[in-house]
């Protein structure tokens, strides 16, 4: 399909200058983002947009660990890479997602609450059931010589370990599922439904906590909805809206990432025969390559809000801009990284931001790992070797996660 067939999510047409006029959801960047980054890199490094609001994109990895320090000029009340246009904006309230969407002095106790929930004993306590997970998976399709490896697989595994973690039933997970794309990958050509989904994400949670609450406290199980009721913050218990927004933050942040990333991991396994041998050969190599996927194929971008008129890493940008978190991008800067746009499965130095930086650096990182590690060796040790059916077949998400949908593998 050329460019010119394809409908523009914004009407206007193809972009032909990356630098003044980005346009992340067009195709040529959704399909090979690097391609992008180094043009960017070399002549435009921040790059501007005023196609859905003013937003710049920062490339360099100096730039973007810059503006992740800096909490006094750049605000995470509106992290999301696309929203309603401002006209639409107007008198709405804007979702609050602690910690994710508070900036000091907030952000630090709404944080502070979640870390038992993701101390390494907790993870520790997740293996196992994470294990079941994927073996329950596996076994479904194993005999089957085929599969969808997203579809069958990495779609699967963090809705259920994040519904067991939060004490929600795993029978709901085809509506997390639902929400998770209606709110993540396809708002932004269906703002309205995102919108929609969000309201029915607050309205579930609402009734699972007025559930929790009636339980008397030392009958309630040990999950994180209990924990979000049980706490306190300066003598007094969450408010509502804290509470809601923070279960939504948990529903859906582990949920679409984790899948891409897994995804694009067993996607890079099956269309590169010599990192797929090697990683049986050499199972020790298997916390490296994670890293490496990690490193490579960052599915996240979130964004920040410029708070007052600032000129910061050169650019004279006004309050109200926007500027997009391109973690993918600072993670193939040559600056930082050997040969960045090669995949190096036993990458020594590896201190890459797929998980962002700075205070909001995410909280699920060791339960993401752990889930990539299972979720790996489980498909190791059951499926043979393996390769894409259809090339063609397989089809990537771009905007605030970037992952494959749709993986139909053979063995
Ligand atoms: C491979 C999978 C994952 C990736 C790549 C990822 C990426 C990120 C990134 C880039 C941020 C920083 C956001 C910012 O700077 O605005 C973040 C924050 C966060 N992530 Fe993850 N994430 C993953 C999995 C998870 C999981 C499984 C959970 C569990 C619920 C989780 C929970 C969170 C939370 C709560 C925050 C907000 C932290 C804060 O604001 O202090 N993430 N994640």
């Amino acid at each position: 399909m050329s460019d010119g067939q394809r409908a523009s999510v914004d009407g206007l047409g193809p972009t032909d200058d990356w630098g003044r006029d980005l346009d992340i959801l067009d195709h040529r960047f959704v399909d090979d983002p690097a391609a992008v980054w180094r043009e960017l890199r070399d002549g435009c490094p921040v790059a501007f947009t005023e196609r859905r609001g003013r937003a710049w994109m920062p490339v360099r990895y100096d730039d973007i660990a810059t503006i992740a320090n800096d909490t006094t000029h750049f605000s995470s009340r509106r992290v999301g890479v696309i929203d309603l246009p401002d006209s639409q904006r107007e008198g709405r309230p804007l979702l609050t997602a602690p910690p994710i969407t508070s900036d000091p002095p907030d952000h630090t106790w709404a944080r502070r609450i979640l870390l038992p929930a993701f101390s390494p004993h907790q993870i520790e306590v997740m293996t196992p059931i994470t294990r079941a997970v994927a073996r329950e998976l596996v076994d479904g399709f194993a005999d089957r010589g085929q599969s969808d490896a997203a579809r069958d697989y990495a779609q699967h595994i963090p809705v259920r370990v994040i519904a067991h973690m939060l004490g929600v039933p795993a029978s709901d997970e085809d509506m997390f599922t639902d929400w998770a794309v209606r709110i993540l990958q396809e708002g932004f050509n269906d703002l309205q439904a995102s919108l929609d989904a969000i309201i029915e994400v607050l309205q579930y949670f609402g009734v699972r906590i007025d559930e929790r609450s009636a339980i008397a406290h030392e009958d309630r199980p040990d999950d994180l909805i209990t924990l979000l009721l049980g706490t306190d913050v300066g003598g007094a218990p969450l408010d509502r809206k804290h509470l809601l927004g923070t279960c939504f933050l948990l529903l859906l942040a582990g949920i679409d990432t984790t899948w891409s990333a897994l995804g694009s991991s067993l996607w890079h396994l099956a269309t590169h025969p010599d990192d797929q041998a090697r990683l049986r050969a050499e199972p020790e190599l298997l916390d490296a390559a994670i890293e490496e996927f990690l490193r490579f194929y960052s599915p996240v971008t979130m964004a920040r809000e410029v708070l007052d008129d600032v000129d910061a890493v050169g650019c004279p940008m006004h309050a109200g801009d926007k500027v997009l978190m391109s973690f993918p991008a600072a993670n193939r800067d040559p600056a930082h990284f050997d040969d960045p746009d090669t995949f190096v499965i036993d990458r020594q130095h590896n201190r890459h931001v797929a998980f962002g930086k700075g205070i909001h650096r995410c909280l699920g990182s060791n339960l993401a790992r752990m889930e990539l590690k299972v979720a790996l060796e489980e498909w190791l040790a059951r499926i043979p070797t393996f390769e894409i059916i259809d090339p063609d077949a397989v089809t990537w998400t771009g905007g605030q996660v970037r992952g494959p949908r749709t993986i139909p593998v053979r063995w």
